[in-house]
């Protein structure tokens, strides 16, 4: 009986002699059958489609095609039922979906392969994974949106401080914090939507690295996968991994925009703030003092972007030092896309979760945010407003008088509150309350575009 490849057995790691020399070593070392499996529907689909594009073309006959195509099919069942035969020692999904395929028909097997190499089939299978997984973080992105959404909607006339350098700045309303992070997620998505694009091109007919001397028809191919351009140069086609670093820049990104939102978090719970609480299911207790509510959740989101900033990293340092055209060290791509592509994706349910369930203290946010203090720059407007003062002169003076410094303290002081802060705020863009009305008024207005578009 085969035993699994240890490469991602941790037991089996833990537990192997260090003595392990000659083929056992090797074959562990290069198979990423453990990692490339996951893409089992992709290289059934382009083999299908290539088998159904062969036979179309004379290039086997149709018997032969249909041969194939039912037992790609097959094995596709086997593979989801969890009956197939892995052969580890075949190193990858492609080798093992073949030899899959021998077993069940025969020598025919061996004909679908015929103009093609695991060069451009492996950019066509990782290609169609990349553009599955980027329109899955399109539709995360979506969903957290939305959960912004709904807590700006609630908290559109909130008071909560507003912040620079981490001090207290001017008084904002909570939502327009949401619609902040509302535009973050958006651009989020639109850099997966374009990461999708990026892969959108089938590789498929560039063989090995050269072309092919079949007469395929490689349109014919693309269009049955989804993909809507094919490849204009086969030596870029079986080497260019761009389309992964679009991906893994936009879930590096995404990941930094959840940081920050964990961050402020973490911040607004503290006892210090204040100002949210997390709900049960998103914090957890000390196992020594029985007081604690700790934010896990978004502190392991804040951890876990250092992993996808670090994928990033690792696959643009494997690209640079590669010769033309296809090398083995590409085969190190599909680790590294589906951890962060599985990271961004617990990280924005988990976030989406979070936000939805948080809690916010209006009492005591808005109580932080009546500061006198903050509301400085009104003052100083409401003197260039009223008095005529220039702003320079306006600014020193209510300065002074908050320092205790003055000589000449003003006299006639405005009196303005926070929430008159806020709605003297009403400029597209502002946080009062009507603008942030209406931002959020546009931002369910860009979901529903979205879900017209399929998006989520
Ligand atoms: N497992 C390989 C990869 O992921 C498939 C392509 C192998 N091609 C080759 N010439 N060895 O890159």
């Amino acid at each position: 009986m085969a035993s699994p490849p240890s490469t991602t057995s941790p037991k089996q790691w833990e537990t192997r002699p260090d003595s392990v020399r000659g083929s056992e070593l090797a074959s562990d070392f290069t198979s990423s059958l453990n990692v490339d499996r996951r893409m089992y529907r992709e290289d059934i689909a382009a083999s299908i489609a290539h088998a159904r594009m062969l036979g179309a073309q004379g290039i086997i006959s149709t018997e032969d095609s249909t041969a194939i195509i039912k037992g790609l099919t097959q094995i596709r069942s086997e593979i989801e039922g969890g009956t197939f035969q892995w052969q580890p020692e075949l190193e990858d999904i492609h080798m093992n979906v073949e030899s899959g395929l021998f077993d069940l028909i025969g020598d025919v097997a061996g004909k679908l392969h015929t103009g093609r190499s695991r060069n451009d089939q492996v950019a066509t299978d990782f290609r169609l994974y990349v553009m599955r997984r980027a329109k899955q973080s399109v539709a995360g992105c979506r969903r957290l949106q939305r959960a912004l959404l709904d807590q700006a909607a609630e908290h559109r006339t909130t008071l909560l401080p507003g912040y620079t350098h981490l001090q207290r700045a001017q008084p904002i309303v909570f939502g327009h914090a949401m619609m902040a992070y509302f535009e973050m997620f958006g651009r989020d998505a639109d850099s997966f939507n374009a990461a999708n694009d990026s892969a959108d091109v089938c590789p498929l007919g560039s063989g090995a690295l050269a072309g092919t001397t079949y007469p395929i028809d490689r349109e014919s191919v693309a269009q049955e996968l989804g993909y809507s351009r094919i490849s204009s140069n086969s030596m870029d086609a079986v080497s260019d991994r761009d389309f992964v670093l679009d991906y893994l820049f936009a879930a590096a990104k995404t990941m930094t925009h959840l940081s920050r939102l964990s961050e402020d978090i973490v911040v607004w719970s503290s006892q210090e703030f204040g100002f949210v609480q997390l709900s049960d299911a998103y914090s957890t207790g000390s196992s020594m003092m029985p007081q604690k509510r700790n934010p896990d959740y978004a502190e392991l989101i804040r951890g876990r972007s250092g992993r996808v900033t670090g994928a990033l990293m690792s696959m643009l340092m494997t690209l640079k030092g590669l010769p033309m055209t296809y090398n083995r060290d590409l085969q190190e791509d599909k680790q590294q896309l589906m951890d962060a592509a599985d990271t961004v994706r617990s990280a924005l349910e988990a976030a989406t979760g979070m936000v939805d369930e948080t809690q916010v203290d209006a009492k005591r946010a808005s109580e932080a945010a009546s500061d006198p203090a903050l509301v400085a720059t009104d003052i100083a407007d409401r003197l260039v407003q009223e008095h005529g003062m220039p702003f320079r002169e306006a600014y020193t003076r209510v300065k002074e008088s908050i320092f205790g410094s003055s000589s000449d303290a003003i006299d006639d002081v405005p009196k303005v509150s926070a929430l008159d802060s806020v709605q003297m705020r009403d400029i597209h863009g502002g946080t009062s309350p009507g603008q942030v009305s209406a931002a959020v008024t546009r931002g369910y207005g860009e979901l529903d575009a979205a879900r017209l578009r399929g998006e989520w």
